[in-house]
């Protein structure tokens, strides 16, 4: 599913993946362990290809992902789920708007939106929610929210950078059951993480990311 190959990120002299070689499988759950800096964000930059490496290649189901075009790689990325450190929520629309637009830039029908979108927010338990606008939710709910729009269109790979640095003890067990629940209907599920507790909680396969190295 995903594939690093010899994969050399710098931003200037500053080497953040040296060499770095790794994949995943499809319909596994893996959690990328890093401490602060050490290049998780880069990492799901390079996935979603708004970074390129400098040397290597990045490949999710076969393709390239550092060699696509502006057109391929908008395609690539509906495919994507990507669920976002700061959860990047419109504060002026509300949940289920928020989850709307996400098919709206996509040009999805209106029969269609109105059908997935309080799907998605049943999944993630927010459907009650649907007429408040985020600033009314908690921090657990607007996790939720960043995940029901990631869901939209039901992506085979679901990518999560740090989603429970933000989150209390109780929030962050919610959130990570939430991606449990995603990965046993079948998803491929990559979540970042720079607490080493995630794993005690989160059954999956832990890569550490440190020094330049992914091991
Ligand atoms: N756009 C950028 N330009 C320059 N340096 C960057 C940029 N993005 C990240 N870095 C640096 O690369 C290193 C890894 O960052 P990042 O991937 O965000 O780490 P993490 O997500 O694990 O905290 C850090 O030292 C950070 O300062
Ligand atoms: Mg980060």
């Amino acid at each position: 599913m995903i594939s690093f190959h010899n994969v050399t990120k710098k931003y200037g002299l500053h080497t953040v993946l040296d060499e770095v070689s790794f994949e995943i499988q499809p319909s596994e759950l893996v959690i990328l362990n890093g401490s602060s800096g050490a290049g998780k964000s880069t990492v799901v930059a390079m996935l979603i290809g708004a970074e390129k490496p400098n040397r290597g290649t990045v490949e999710v189901d076969e393709m390239v992902v550092n060699n696509m075009d502006a057109n391929t790689l908008q395609l690539y990325r509906r495919r994507v789920g990507v669920v976002y450190q700061d959860y990047k929520l419109l504060p002026k629309k509300t949940v289920f708007e928020n989850v709307a637009f996400a098919m709206e830039v996509c040009e999805e029908p209106q029969e269609l939106i109105h059908e997935q979108v309080p799907l998605v927010l049943e999944k993630v338990g927010l459907l009650q929610y649907q007429d408040q606008f985020p600033q009314h939710l908690s921090g657990g709910e607007r996790q939720r929210l960043a995940i029901a729009r990631a869901l939209v269109h039901n992506p085979r790979l679901l990518i999560a950078d740090e989603p429970t640095g933000n989150l209390d003890k109780v929030n962050a067990q919610g959130i990570l059951d939430l991606f449990s629940k995603l990965h046993s209907e079948g998803a491929t599920v990559l979540l970042t993480t720079h607490d080493p507790l995630v794993r005690d909680i989160l059954p999956g396969r832990v890569l550490t990311i440190d020094g330049g190295k992914v091991y």
